[in-house]
């Protein structure tokens, strides 16, 4: 009974997830912005575990992808057999090794570290062959049950779909976490058979078998029993995203983060909040975004993969994708940045402003209504309302280019590729196709005349009354 040695983080994900009706694998499917397999290795970092191996075969190759960039090893289980089939496929690559392995399944996402650890410690202190997690549920439906004699100890885990109604009503559940070493494990492992309704080889039937042959088995209660939530259709999914979207929401309000109403905020799990910023509700920052200190975001702005400068103020109603904007800004309300916009400090987007790859420098102003893209806009220029880059002459894109000071007045169309130097105007209306000086004032519109009395010779003296 060895106790030393590397943990390893085993993951079973290989099963169909029939019950999500989805062409998606399951393990795909995001909590908070994270693919579910990605929350369960992400455990393995946390305990400081040294390899982490995950068991795939169901949706392989998408998982692979989505696994592309995690230091994981992968085996596979070619036919979905059951729980404890998954486990015997990685045999080979835990051959010889010593120390404790750790199984999780895919399809828990919503593990603390801490409760794995202390998983590991009765697994260590209680020098066991095997520990589990249990808990009791209000609700044990699609769990394994925990079955224990007289002494209290545990005897059995019944799978749901062979267990009679008594065992039925029994709360206390199998949370799909275990701990032994890999030689127990194997050994253990080639007994189980598929003598079952389902025809599988259950991962649960070696607490039976470890007991027979004179081994411990040990159990540890968990806690918090939102944790042990594991997903298995849709309506478990909304759950998980429920109980992490509350964890997350007290993680920033203890950074503090004010959230005006913390059940209608949506934060994915990558993202970063400065302090002293207000989120107010409907807001949702999906993954990768980092917001500063200071900042103020109204209801119902959509973030993603952006990042917000300090004391950035964000009125109602925008939706920012992959985008940089920085320090003091004032963006909105119903403004959209699309992707590869950068906002230097001090810039103000109005309402009904689109910006697209394009850069903004200090100070620059697009108040109302106007189209911003594949555009290069030095400091201080002012754009008017309506005004829009003309970028794509529908077969390719070109550049805008406005220099510091500029003016660009309402409604008018910069044809690109142009170029306006420093502290040019450009006349309300005008559409502009080629280049303007420094300092010069571009008019590109017709000549206004007045035809005196048109009206009534059009539409004679009685229309004219
Ligand atoms: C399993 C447990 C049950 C426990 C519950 C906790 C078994 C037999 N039952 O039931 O006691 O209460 O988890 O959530 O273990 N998998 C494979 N290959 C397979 C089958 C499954 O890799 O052939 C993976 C799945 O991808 C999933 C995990 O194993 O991540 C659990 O499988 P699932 O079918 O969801 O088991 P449950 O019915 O939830
Ligand atoms: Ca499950």
């Amino acid at each position: 009974m060895g106790r030393a040695g590397e943990l390893v983080l085993l993951v079973l994900a290989a099963g169909k997830g029939t019950r999500m009706r989805s062409r998606q694998p399951k393990m795909l499917h995001p909590v908070c912005g994270r693919p579910m397999l990605l929350h369960v290795t992400a455990l393995g970092r946390g305990l400081g575990a040294k390899r982490c191996i995950v068991v795939l075969g169901s949706g392989q190759e998408e998982l692979r992808g989505a696994l592309a960039h995690e230091p994981v090893e992968i085996v596979v289980q070619s036919e979905q057999l059951g729980t404890g089939h998954a486990l015997l496929q990685a045999r080979e690559a835990l051959q010889g090794h010593r120390g404790p392995v750790l199984i999780v399944h895919g399809d828990q996402p919503l593990y603390r570290t801490s409760t794995l650890e202390t998983l590991l410690d009765v697994f260590r202190s209680r020098s066991a062959d095997l520990a589990l997690l249990v808990g009791e549920l209000p609700d044990p439906t699609g769990y394994g049950r925990i079955l224990r004699g007289p002494d209290g100890r545990i005897d059995r885990i019944v799978e749901e779909t062979e267990a009679s109604p008594e065992v039925r009503a029994l709360r206390e559940v199998n949370l799909g976490i275990y701990v032994a070493e890999a030689a127990f494990l194997f050994k253990t492992l080639s007994r189980v058979a598929d003598r079952n309704e389902k025809r599988e080889y259950f991962l649960t039937d070696i607490v039976e078998l470890a007991l027979e042959a004179g081994h411990r088995v040990e159990t540890a209660s968990l806690e918090d029993l939102s944790e042990g939530l594991g997903v298995n259709d849709r309506a478990d999914l909304a759950r998980a995203e429920a109980v992490l979207r509350r964890r997350i929401a007290e993680h920033w309000m203890t950074q503090g983060v004010t959230l005006v109403d913390p059940e209608r905020t949506y934060l994915d799990a990558d993202i970063e909040i400065g302090p002293d910023s207000v989120l107010e509700p409907g807001c949702r920052l999906r993954a990768g975004t980092r917001i500063g200190a200071g900042c103020r975001i109204e209801p119902n702005v959509v973030i993603d993969a952006s990042s917000i400068g300090d004391n950035v103020l964000i009125k109602p109603h925008c939706f920012i994708e992959q985008a940089r904007v920085g320090d003091g800004c004032i963006i909105g309300p119903s403004a959209h940045l699309r992707p590869n916009t950068q906002l230097e400090d001090g810039v103000r987007i109005g309402n009904f402003v689109e910006v697209k790859n394009s850069r903004l420098g200090r100070g620059t102003k697009a108040d109302h209504l106007a189209y911003i893209g594949d555009a290069d806009i030095g400091e201080h220029v002012t754009i008017g309302c309506g005004a829009i880059t003309v970028n794509y002459d529908g077969q390719k894109k070109s550049r805008t280019v406005i220099g510091d000071g500029s003016f660009v007045g309402c409604n008018a169309n910069l044809i690109a590729p142009v170029k306006l130097e420093a502290n040019a105007y450009v006349a309300a209306g005008s559409t502009i196709t080629q280049d303007v000086p420094g300092g010069a004032l571009a008019v590109g519109r017709a000549r206004q005349r007045n035809v005196e009395g048109w009206r009534q010779r059009r539409f004679g003296k009685r229309d004219a009354d």
